[in-house]
């Protein structure tokens, strides 16, 4: 059957990284899987819940109803200082805060890209832990890790067939795990 995901990228910059790889997934997807993009958790004021209080922010309710429902979410995100940035933890408590949650249950894939050699792997289980209160079904393995990402991206796209080869399988194992954590 076919599969919806969306993509919520944690870097804010015009020439991301990890919004390249973002961007490339929809051409590495298998059959039957189409894959769209959330809007800028950029746009999101910083949480606070006075003005929560006055009702949730319109991109908020915006993005919680995209998550609600897509089939599975892919974060794409950097690494700030061996977590994650503040930007997309900013996104996660907003929506932490809308009910019935978006992610609860919702399948969950990471993805990481830096141009160092860890490819953001301190700030994925860091995410992995902050998705544990939503109890979302974030899938284990196999995970991506993509060092060396500025090598690896022109003019806003992932060229690396190495990189480009392995995400396809990973969409692929996402929609299979996708299917499975619906039940
Ligand atoms: C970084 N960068 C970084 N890289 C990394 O692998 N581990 C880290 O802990 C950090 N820390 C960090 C903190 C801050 C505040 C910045 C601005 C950058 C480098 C980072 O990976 C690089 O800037 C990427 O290009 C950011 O991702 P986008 O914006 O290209 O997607």
């Amino acid at each position: 059957d076919n599969k919806q995901f969306v993509t919520l990228v944690g870097s804010l910059r015009k020439g991301s990284f990890n919004a390249a790889v973002a961007h490339t997934l929809p051409e590495l997807a298998p059959a039957n899987v189409t894959i769209t993009h959330l809007g800028s958790p950029g746009d999101f004021p910083h949480y606070n819940a006075d003005v929560q209080e006055q009702g949730f922010p319109a991109p908020v309710l915006a993005m919680a109803e995209a998550i609600a429902q897509a089939d599975g979410v892919i974060i794409v995100t950097p690494e700030y200082n061996y977590s994650v940035p503040g930007v997309l933890k900013n996104a996660l408590d907003w929506l932490s805060r809308v009910s019935p949650n978006p992610l609860a249950a919702k399948p969950v894939l990471i993805q990481s890209a830096s141009p160092g050699n860890i490819g953001g792997a301190r700030a994925q289980y860091h995410l992995r832990q902050i998705l544990v209160f939503f109890d979302a079904r974030v899938m284990n393995k196999p995970e991506a890790m993509i060092g060396q990402v500025s090598d690896k991206v022109q003019e806003n796209s992932l060229v690396d067939e190495a990189t480009r080869t392995f995400l396809s399988k990973q969409l692929q194992a996402f929609a299979d795990f996708s299917r499975q954590a619906k039940g």
